[in-house]
């Protein structure tokens, strides 16, 4: 795993746009994992401002989404298929034909279908992913499965309570579907970041603790190409913080993608 300790919440959004550019133009229909919540908007933000500056269309780019919740009206600004279509695909000039997400009015058999809809695409090439305060990747809460598959999932109390602010005046959904563990990790690369030190504790466990299902992200020491991206607070309980930033430090450019 590659671990990179960086100054600021905006120098990660800087390094993972520079690594989703990079992406891009060396695979203009490259296939992104997208995950949605906070700390991944500023990334998106930074990319469509380097799309545009350098005039490059990221009209070949295909999007698929980690996650959505269940029961929401078709359309609700809160789903995360409408958030992905107005705060990443607009923005980077991708069709909605190029946006694929799990459908939770379909369930079971959606839950198949997106699985085939993304080895169909040929796999994902990059996942963005957040990490949850209680560890979860994508919505896969601890106790999930290391080889779970897209499946509808229960939110935990805690994880209501960090999304509320994107339901003002109602309630969080409790059910979710989401990419599983095992589907997360066929992704050719995984990109975490995470930002603020809420993340500090779930970081730490993902990093260096053990491979378990009490903190889901651990999956990513099972991944050959997974790369963690941190601001000063969310690195904070991190042991090897300093060999970290040597390794990092030390590495020449070509092998910093
Ligand atoms: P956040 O969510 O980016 O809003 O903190 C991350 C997650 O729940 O995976």
């Amino acid at each position: 795993m590659e671990v990179v300790p960086l100054d600021s919440e905006s120098a990660v959004a800087d390094m993972a746009a520079g690594l989703l550019t990079a992406l891009v133009s060396r695979r203009p229909d490259a296939v992104l994992g997208v995950a949605t919540g906070r700390t991944p908007q500023r990334t998106y933000a930074e990319l469509a401002r380097r799309a545009s500056g350098a005039g490059r269309s990221l009209a070949g780019v295909r999007l698929f989404l980690l996650d959505e919740y269940v029961g929401l009206a078709e359309g609700d600004p809160a789903g995360y298929l409408a958030t992905v279509l107005r705060e990443v695909a607009e923005p980077l000039g991708i069709s909605p034909d190029h946006v694929h997400g799990p459908d939770p009015s379909r369930l079971p058999e959606s839950a198949e279908e997106y699985e085939r809809a993304i080895s169909d695409a040929g796999g994902i090439d990059l996942q963005i992913l957040g990490i949850g305060s209680d560890g979860h990747l994508g919505f896969n809460e601890p106790g999930s499965s290391l080889t779970s598959r897209t499946r509808i999932k229960t939110l935990t109390r805690r994880t209501r309570a960090d999304n509320s602010a994107f339901f003002p005046g109602r309630e969080v959904p409790r059910h979710v579907m989401t990419q599983g563990l095992g589907t997360i990790l066929e992704a050719r690369h995984l990109l975490l970041l995470a930002t603020g030190e809420s993340k500090a504790d779930a970081v730490a466990a993902a990093v260096e603790g053990p491979l378990s299902a009490s903190c889901p992200a651990s999956v990513l020491q099972l991944h050959p190409h997974a790369t963690v991206l941190l601001d000063p607070g969310a690195a904070r309980g991190l042991r090897r913080l300093d060999d970290y930033r040597e390794t990092w430090a030390g590495k020449p450019e070509w092998q910093r993608d």
